[in-house]
């Protein structure tokens, strides 16, 4: 049984996994096939006076398509280890090749509030309804030092903002 949180608690377990092995973002396809990709990069906050997560994807991702024909999306973050090989599968695999999920054992279960579904096994989940979605560009940025470390290539990354309609952890694995 899932236990309802609001956007901001348990964030120090967010902030571990996104600086640690990453979190699964989900998104499905036109197919309506759920991808899970793994990110280091995105946020839960406060814009527009809602509670939103913030995700960056860049270009080059399959997600990246799924993203702009899909309506929401859920971030799904495990305790510590958990689920670390399929973090890991996750995170260098496309599902633009792969079956990613099924390859490495994922189990989907529904959103409560959202169509995509979650990744069964994590321990903290927010369900996001996309807001806005905008495509970074280099003139954009302010920082060269940014440009140079992470953009040498045109693949720049597309922020996408969700409202978090629904944040919920599993007391089991808090
Ligand atoms: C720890 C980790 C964090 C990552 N963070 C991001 C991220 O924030 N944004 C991004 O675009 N790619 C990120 N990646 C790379 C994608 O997960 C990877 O390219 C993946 O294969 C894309 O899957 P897809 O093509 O199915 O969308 C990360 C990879 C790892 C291993």
């Amino acid at each position: 049984m899932m236990k309802l949180i609001t956007w901001n608690d348990h964030i120090d377990l967010l902030e571990n996994a996104l600086s640690g092995n990453g979190v699964f973002l989900v998104a499905r396809d036109e197919a309506g096939k759920a991808n899970p990709m793994t990110i280091g990069w995105g946020a839960a906050g406060r814009i527009w006076s809602i509670p939103t997560f913030t995700v960056l994807v860049r270009r080059s991702r399959y997600t990246y398509d799924c993203l702009w024909q899909e309506e929401s999306f859920t971030v799904n973050v495990p305790r510590g280890d958990d689920l670390a090989a399929a973090l890991d599968f996750c995170g260098h695999h496309s599902g633009r090749d792969i079956d990613k999920a099924a390859a490495c054992g994922i189990t989907f279960a529904p959103g409560t509030q959202v169509s995509t579904p979650i990744i069964a096994g994590c321990a903290l989940y927010y369900e996001c309804r996309i807001v806005m979605r905008k495509q970074l560009e280099e003139s954009a940025f302010s920082a060269p030092r940014i440009v140079d470390k992470y953009y040498h290539d045109d693949d720049h990354h597309m922020i996408v903002i969700g409202e978090i309609v629904a944040a919920y952890v599993d007391p089991t694995r808090v």
